[in-house]
């Protein structure tokens, strides 16, 4: 089956439910047994595995994990309260005190504090790895490397990652690959046919795509499944039903709506190319990107979150709040991958440890990160277009 009809019909038995479409939303803590026997069986079941307990999963999660899993790859799919416990959780299940991870610069700025502060207090090492650095990561594996960690497009800066290279060399050294594949969706890459072993999605985008819950998905290799599902069960971490039955109704339309988002990204990426205020667009799908060839050749396709780089004199803060604080379609807020534009200034300056910003293909000035919505696109760029005329005046 292609992935439009998996989105459509995976984690779904309308036989079950005297032929109602969709799966019904299984409030429960409690779940009882009928004999002595089946509730002593019931301590051998590992969480995910059956109906033991609330926390453990019951119908509604399990058909949102299988829809996951279907269109993204892999063997099993867990899901999380938050994108965030997505990536947080996988570093608890492969990691020990004394272990050394090999974390991208890039990475999305909260998994990085967790790095610095959670697993640095439990005795865990990081190294953060030029996000471009290919094959060339093995000068960086050491004996105690358990865990190399890889997002691609970066948070914020957009690098596009080699990541078969990176993880032929973390296998070499038998360290595992876990990767934040959430700017792609499950649509847009398929991380197990690149040697990942563990995907985190923030389903909170574009899986759920309607900006009104949070919640994380974990997806593993057989192999790597048994480990994480003991850190599942050991922290009892567990998403609400409600929001996964939200969830659901996103997963069923994801499919049609990416194809907007990225159509209609480019051609936001397109205007902005020609704006005299703009000095660089960062977006993989673009020719002139560098991370184009990698993203032509291992990505599916693009979605609709990309940045791009002001002059310098468009770029003081006053300028930006007149430009800003009149956008009519634009919000400014945190998160993406929902129906709405958004458009915020970031700092990726201030959080890289391992590389400088801007690097050396990247020009100065202030980023900008866009999510481009579903909203008409002409409409779209007469909002951006009035706002840098506001720009452009208060420069
Ligand atoms: C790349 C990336 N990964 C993970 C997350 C975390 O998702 P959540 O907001 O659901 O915790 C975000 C949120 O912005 C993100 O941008």
């Amino acid at each position: 089956m292609k992935d439009a009809t998996k989105a459509t019909h995976s984690g779904r038995n309308p036989q079950l439910y005297s032929g109602i479409v969709n799966p019904p939303v299984m409030h429960a803590s409690t779940v009882l047994f009928p004999t002595l026997k089946a509730l002593q069986d019931s301590r051998k079941v590992r969480s995910g595995d059956g109906y033991t307990y609330g926390v453990h999963g019951t119908g509604t999660t399990f058909a949102l994990e299988e829809a996951i899993r279907d269109v993204e790859g892999g063997h099993r799919t867990r899901l999380q309260p938050s994108g965030l416990v997505a990536c947080t959780l996988p570093l608890l299940a492969y990691l020990s005190s004394g272990d050394h991870l090999l974390m991208t610069d890039s990475v999305y700025g909260p998994t990085r504090a967790f790095c610095d502060g959670m697993l640095r207090r439990m005795g865990v090492e990081t190294t953060y790895y030029d996000p471009l650095i290919g094959a060339g990561i093995k000068t960086l594996m050491r004996p105690n490397t358990k865990v190399v960690w890889v997002e691609s497009p970066g948070s914020w800066t957009f690098e596009v990652q080699d990541i078969p290279a990176i993880a032929d060399v973390a296998h070499k050294h038998g360290a595992k690959v876990i990767m934040d594949n959430t700017w792609a969706s499950p649509l847009y890459f398929k991380p197990f046919e690149h040697g990942v072993d563990v995907s985190a999605q923030a389903v909170t985008k574009y899986i759920s795509g309607h900006s009104d819950l949070v919640m994380g998905s974990v997806t593993c290799t057989k192999e790597a499944y048994p480990e994480f599902q003991r850190a599942q069960q050991e922290t009892g971490i567990c998403p609400s039903p409600d929001d996964v039955f939200l969830a659901m109704r996103g997963i069923r339309s994801m499919h049609v709506r990416l194809p907007h988002h990225w159509c209609s990204g480019l051609r936001v990426a397109e205007w902005l190319m020609g704006r005299e205020e703009v000095k660089q667009v960062l977006h993989p799908a673009m020719p002139h990107d560098r991370g184009h060839k990698i993203w032509k050749r291992d990505f599916l396709g693009a979605s609709s979150l990309f940045g791009f780089v002001l002059k310098k004199k468009y770029s003081s803060n006053s300028a930006l709040a007149a430009m800003m604080d009149k956008m009519r379609l634009h919000g400014m807020g945190f998160s993406w991958g929902g129906f709405e534009s958004l458009l915020i200034p970031v700092a990726p300056q201030n959080i890289r440890t391992a590389t400088a910003w801007p690097r050396d293909d990247v020009a100065k000035g202030q980023v900008m990160r866009i999510h481009v919505g579903l909203e008409d696109v002409d409409d779209l760029i007469d909002d951006l277009s009035d706002g840098f005329d506001r720009l452009r005046k208060a420069s």
